[in-house]
């Protein structure tokens, strides 16, 4: 089969690609190794920056995430035995949606599917050759067994953290950056009401936890625990104590509810660069990793989203693979801008294993800096909000 654009992953990045390249009249095709449902099953961040939430409802793809998501107008940072807001409308007359990615791909699924756009899930095999010609080709097989060949005239790799297509990129041809973090989140879904309005980014001596939500009825909750913890170690009771402790160090108390998710999750910052080769062009977390305080990584996907399908179109009219360069330049930009703000909400807020006292009232004078500071919250609330404009 020939298309203009094979996509490699049909998660958020790869569908909103395919969206907006059939809004501009670009045809493609994406396949993903998943289904549908295995998908919709896995629990991931619930933050969208202004800029995410207006891409979502102003190409068409779904209003649902104003009707039923909840704005945030700011969050909380516990620290030092109380808790300071930080007012993200008043600061930069911004603000963040609620909205789990769950949802956002379920939109995006949803969206394809009323378009008649060609998504397979559930496909084996995948195979990219032929990329240092002008014809690549993606090689897969469909949930039913068959075989199948798209000539495309450029390959895209949405194909997540583990990506094959990265892999495709000789070492000659390519640099990576990564850091490792001695700690990871502990994550649980609990069948209660909000413990607050807003979420609460909590430091604390026995580590950080993080109170979000996801509606009146379930709630969303992390605390930092050692890497190599063991969700079977951890019954109801033992989750709610190391919880209660580190927030109730700051004055807040938790609702409490039965357990009916629990996962861990790890940390690391990566990226590839340059974000293309030959007719390959890598977008979201293909090309890049950022540990999860701040919520980044969907929202820095939708951002490369937005360059690539500009750079795409000019490509595929072009016949020519330059803009995949200048969307790599572009995109790189605020790669790393997001990678220092994820960087420094995470160590900021974190305990490290070693630190020395020293570290630990540095880091508590860092906060202090942030709640007293107009300067210093501004800049949290814009990074929060997320940096306008596809720059
Ligand atoms: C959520 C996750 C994050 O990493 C974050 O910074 C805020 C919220 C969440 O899953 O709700």
């Amino acid at each position: 089969t020939r298309t203009q654009v094979a996509v490699v992953g049909g998660g958020p990045a790869g569908l909103l690609l395919s969206h907006l390249l059939a809004r501009a009249g670009v045809a493609s095709v994406v396949v993903e190794l998943r289904s549908r449902r295995e998908i919709e099953e896995t629990h991931r961040a619930g933050i969208l920056e202004q800029d995410s939430v207006d891409l979502l409802v102003d190409t068409g793809v779904s209003d649902r995430v104003l009707r039923d998501g909840y704005r945030h107008e700011g969050i909380e940072l516990a620290f030092g035995g109380g808790s300071h807001r930080v007012d993200f409308t008043g600061l930069v007359g911004a603000a963040t949606q609620l909205y789990p990615q769950t949802d956002v791909f379920v939109d995006l699924a949803d969206a394809r599917e009323r378009d008649g756009g060609d998504v397979r899930f559930g496909v084996t095999d995948v195979a990219v050759e032929g990329l240092g010609t002008d014809a690549p080709r993606v090689r897969f097989t469909d949930a039913a067994g068959e075989e199948h060949e798209l000539v495309a005239d450029f390959v895209v790799g949405a194909d997540g953290s583990r990506s094959l297509c990265r892999a495709q990129v000789p070492q000659a041809a390519r640099r990576q950056y990564f850091r490792e973090y001695p700690f990871a989140w502990f994550g649980i879904l609990t069948e209660a009401p909000p413990s607050a309005p807003e979420l609460i980014y909590n430091h604390s001596p026995r580590g950080f936890a993080l109170i979000s939500s996801r509606t009146e009825s379930l709630q969303r909750m992390y605390f930092q625990c050692d890497p190599g913890e063991d969700v079977a170690d951890w019954s109801d009771d033992r989750i709610w104590e190391e919880l209660t402790s580190r927030v109730g160090a700051n004055g807040y108390t938790l609702r409490q509810g039965p357990i009916t998710s629990r996962s861990v999750l790890p940390f690391r910052s990566f990226v590839q660069e340059p974000m293309h080769h030959g007719r390959l062009v890598l977008v979201g977390d293909a090309a890049h990793t950022v540990p999860p305080t701040g919520a980044k990584g969907l929202n820095l996907a939708l951002a490369d989203v937005r360059v690539l399908a500009e750079e795409l179109e000019r490509a595929v009219a072009k016949g020519d693979p330059a803009p995949l360069e200048t969307y790599s330049e572009r995109a790189l930009g605020r790669v790393w801008r997001t990678q220092h703000f994820s960087y420094w909400m995470t160590t900021m807020l974190h305990t490290l294993p070693d630190a020395t006292p020293f570290d630990v009232r540095r880091q508590e004078g860092e906060l202090a800096l942030l709640a007293s500071s107009v300067a210093g919250s501004t800049y949290l609330a814009e990074a929060y909000t997320g940096w306008p404009g596809a720059r």
